[in-house]
């Protein structure tokens, strides 16, 4: 019973050579590189290199001109049975039985596609798609995304989805990364562990519920009034969206950097943000003293997502988009490990019993 550790908490269940954030430092590095040296400085299809590959080329590949198969109305969704489809459709090997090359190239080819797939699903149904000769190979993933998705992207919010999917790009032993690496570990193929992974950040305690922090940026808006607005929202005992962490004892490095970029590109919603920022620091700090309660990443990720024009029910996919390079990280350097995950529960149910002393037995 001494080792039962309640959500594996504290756990050390991996060596990675990929990323951890460093709590007490505030910082987040991508193989020992400052995420606050790649934003603005290389694009997310390098950073996928950097962390799968540990080097900046060649990155990913240009996506093959394939449709969504599935329409649910749900992009998220949409997604992840269409990765997990691919996996017949191109007969990718498990990772038991093919080599390290070949399962880094799968990853890319999934990794891009699964992108190709958000944005074509973001187009709509009925819209046609953009001609893929109309899509230059010569572009960055992200402009070959927006381009994908919208015709004639403008180019700062180009700027803006490769900050946002760099700086969401990795994150240590999270909840769909430790998922992802769970199924590689039984040698299955990428395609599953990548939906596997997909599934895991749906869920409102990861990824599935990002898009609370611009309800409040509206609430503000209307009434003009941070202070009262944090105070209200504290005085009802609720918790304020964008604030405090699990893992940082300082501010979210991601944080910091696209509060740069939303400040760089001129976002619409930045005054707001800054304004409702600075009360509830203000106010948190003044109620929990003893407490670092700072700004995490989903406070300005909304507003720089908001700022390229993402609506607020793709935040989730987008986030999908981002991490796929962290799995595809953790599922290499899974397969190298070689060795299946299987922790231990114990066991508190009933004790050894006849099968006539269990309800409905007749
Ligand atoms: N607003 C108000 N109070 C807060 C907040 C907040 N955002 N975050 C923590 N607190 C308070 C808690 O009420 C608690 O007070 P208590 O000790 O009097 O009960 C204290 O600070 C510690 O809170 P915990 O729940 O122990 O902090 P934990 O580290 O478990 O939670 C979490 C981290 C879930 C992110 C929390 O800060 C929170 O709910 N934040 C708001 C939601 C949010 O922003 N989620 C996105 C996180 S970023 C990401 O996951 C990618």
């Amino acid at each position: 019973m001494s080792d039962f550790k309640p959500g594996l908490e504290g756990v050390v269940a991996f060596e990675t050579e990929i990323a951890e954030p460093d709590k007490a430092g505030g910082s987040l590095r991508y193989r020992g590189v400052d995420i606050e040296d790649l934003i603005g400085n290389v694009s997310y299809g390098h950073v996928w290199g950097l962390l799968v590959d540990g080097r900046f080329g060649p990155g990913l590949p240009p996506a093959e001109p394939f449709p969504v198969p599935v329409h649910t109305g749900d992009i998220r969704v949409d997604v992840q049975s269409a990765v997990a489809m691919l996996a017949p459709y191109w007969g990718l090997g498990q990772l038991l039985d093919i080599g390290d090359e070949q399962a880094r190239n799968d990853l890319a080819r999934v990794s891009v596609t699964a992108l190709s797939y958000v944005a074509q699903s973001a187009r709509g149904v009925g819209r046609p798609a953009v001609p893929q000769k109309e899509i230059d190979k010569s572009a960055t993933i992200v402009e070959r995304f927006m381009r994908r998705w919208r015709g004639e992207p403008d180019p700062r919010h180009v700027q803006a989805v490769d900050a946002y999917f760099i700086s969401a790009a990795e994150h240590g032993m999270n909840a769909s990364t430790f998922t992802s690496r769970v199924v590689a570990s039984t040698g299955a193929d990428v395609a599953a562990c990548i939906s596997s992974g997909i599934g895991a950040l749906s869920g409102p305690l990861h990824g599935g519920a990002p898009s609370r922090v611009l309800h409040m940026l509206e609430e503000v808006e209307r009434t003009g009034d941070a202070d009262a607005y944090v105070k209200g929202v504290l005085d009802r005992g609720e918790r304020l969206m964008g604030f405090g962490h699990r893992v940082y004892r300082a501010e979210d490095p991601r944080a910091r950097v696209l509060r740069r970029t939303a400040r760089e590109l001129g976002a619409e919603r930045f005054e707001v943000a800054e304004a409702l920022e600075r009360a509830a620091l203000a106010e948190l700090k003044a109620r929990k003293p003893d407490r670092v309660l700072a700004t995490n990443v989903e406070f300005w990720s909304a507003v720089v997502l908001d700022f390229a024009q993402v609506p607020a029910d793709m935040f989730t996919a987008m986030f999908t988009c981002a991490r796929v390079a962290g799995w595809s990280a953790h599922i290499l350097e899974q397969k190298r490990l070689g060795r299946i995950v299987r922790p231990s529960a114990t066991y508190v149910g009933p004790a050894p019993r006849t099968p006539d002393s269990v309800e409905g037995w007749n």
